[in-house]
């Protein structure tokens, strides 16, 4: 079967090389892709939100399965535009994919599924925001834990954590007078400040069946100890053992069940990955936000992971048969993916930067780079396209040798301005795990 992936990141060559050591792979593109993507797979010079065009080359090129990996397009209905013309795709519809598109809906599936959630206020002006928190928190200005998030997608900035009524006041003027993320902000929330620690678990769903994911752990901010400024996510492993087996079961029948339930009920089903971002609290687990595909970098290590056929089961869940799957299988040993990213990011910052020493790199055991930011230069050589270039993910018998193995292979690789934090999975080798 000849197979389309759709996005340039980490996240999609990492899905790109899994699909492509299925036995059933015939040929694998990747629309943009990057670098890595030109190794492992077939590029194919198609934007993402280029929907009709991705459509006239799955038509035109007999492609048997298309594999969304980004939130934008699953949101402009690339789902619906490509089953409209009866070409099977991996994704929710763009109605189910309101549960990442609209804040302001996924906290309404979540009420309506009975699945604990930070308590949250909905609000369409900045002035009714800004009298309710200066209402509420008017005798504690310097005590105002509270979250405000755009209502729509903001590329993972439209969160605003505060901990006084300036901060909050600020955080309402930036989405609803700034408009910094457009009409993201037209409508937003504002919702209670949660404590905890912080753990991804994804799902694959067809809408009946839930198959969970082992629990990943990402590391939002850009520097060592959770510090700096919020990034797409500068590493992850798997699985994370502030997850047990028992809060992961949990987790699945008081969560995720629920909620797929809830959006079959209101006939939206959901079908694909489903992502719930969870804060462990002192109250036990709440969700933080869900989202409807594989997180980035998260994905990197869960697949390297992954021993059930992908293409199997990617097939199995578009044809709403992922019931007939057994359960799903695993690599024992945990995996690390640490990032590489471009000097400024998550600030400005340059591309075009030669990357060397990757040849030495792929010849460290048990270690797979992928391409995030990269492309290749007129010559075929890689250069820096991006702030996330490379996710460098490894694996070993415990956390400590994956993350080992992982720096080692860092160590092999350069470019001008290249870091990374040092400090991805610790967590866990602090757990003793
Ligand atoms: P979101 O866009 O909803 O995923 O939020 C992005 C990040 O903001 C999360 O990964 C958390 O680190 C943080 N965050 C979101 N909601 C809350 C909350 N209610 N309490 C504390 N932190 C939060
Ligand atoms: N790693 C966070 C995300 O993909 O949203």
């Amino acid at each position: 079967m000849k197979v389309l992936v759709v996005g340039s990141g980490g996240r999609e060559h990492a899905i790109a090389w899994k699909i492509g050591q299925s036995s059933r792979a015939t040929e694998v593109f990747v629309a943009p892709g990057n670098a890595g993507t030109a190794t492992d797979a077939q590029n194919v010079d198609i934007a993402m939100n280029d929907i009709s065009a991705l459509v006239k080359f799955a038509k035109e090129n007999d492609i048997g399965l298309t594999v969304v990996g980004p939130e934008i397009p699953l949101c402009d209905g690339i789902v619906d535009a490509f089953e409209s013309e009866n070409l099977k795709v991996f994704g929710p519809s763009k109605s189910a994919a309101q549960l990442e598109g609209s804040k302001v809906f996924c906290k309404n599936v979540l009420r309506s599924a009975d699945v604990p959630t930070a308590d949250f206020q909905e609000f369409k002006d900045a002035s009714t925001a800004e009298r309710y928190v200066n209402e509420r928190y008017a005798e504690t200005p310097n005590d105002c834990p509270l979250v405000v998030k755009a209502d729509g997608l903001a590329a993972g900035k439209g969160a605003i954590v505060c901990s006084t009524r300036d901060e909050v006041l600020e955080a309402i003027d930036i989405i609803a007078r700034q408009k910094q993320f457009g009409s993201a902000g037209d409508k937003m929330i504002i919702e209670d400040r949660l404590q905890g620690v912080e753990a991804s678990i994804l799902a694959i769903t067809d809408g009946r069946t839930i198959l969970t994911f082992p629990p990943a752990e990402d590391h939002k901010r850009a520097h060592d100890g959770d510090a700096g400024p919020n990034t797409g996510g500068m590493g992850a492993y798997c699985p994370t053992p502030s997850i047990d087996e028992k809060t992961l079961r949990w987790v699945e029948s008081s969560v995720l069940v629920p909620t797929v339930h809830v959006m079959k009920r209101q006939r939206n089903p959901f079908r694909g990955i489903l992502y719930a971002g969870m804060m462990m609290t002192p109250q036990g687990p709440k969700v933080l936000e869900y989202n409807v595909r594989f997180g980035d970098p998260e994905c990197q290590p869960l697949l390297m992971r992954m021993k059930t056929d992908f293409l199997d089961l990617l097939e199995a869940t578009v044809d709403r048969r992922l019931g007939e799957i057994g359960p799903l299988e695993w690599d024992e040993r945990p995996s690390v993916c640490v990032v590489m990213a471009s000097e400024g990011y998550p600030g400005e910052y340059e591309k075009g930067k030669p990357i060397r020493g990757l040849e030495e790199a792929a010849k460290i055991e048990d270690v797979k780079v992928f391409h995030a930011g990269t492309k290749l230069d007129g010559e075929g050589n890689p250069v820096t396209n991006g702030g996330r270039v490379l996710g460098v993910t490894a694996m070993g018998d415990t956390v400590s040798a994956a993350k080992l193995q992982a720096y080692k292979a860092i160590k092999c690789i350069r470019w001008d301005g290249a870091w990374c934090r040092k400090d991805i999975s610790d967590k866990a080798i602090t757990m003793n795990i």
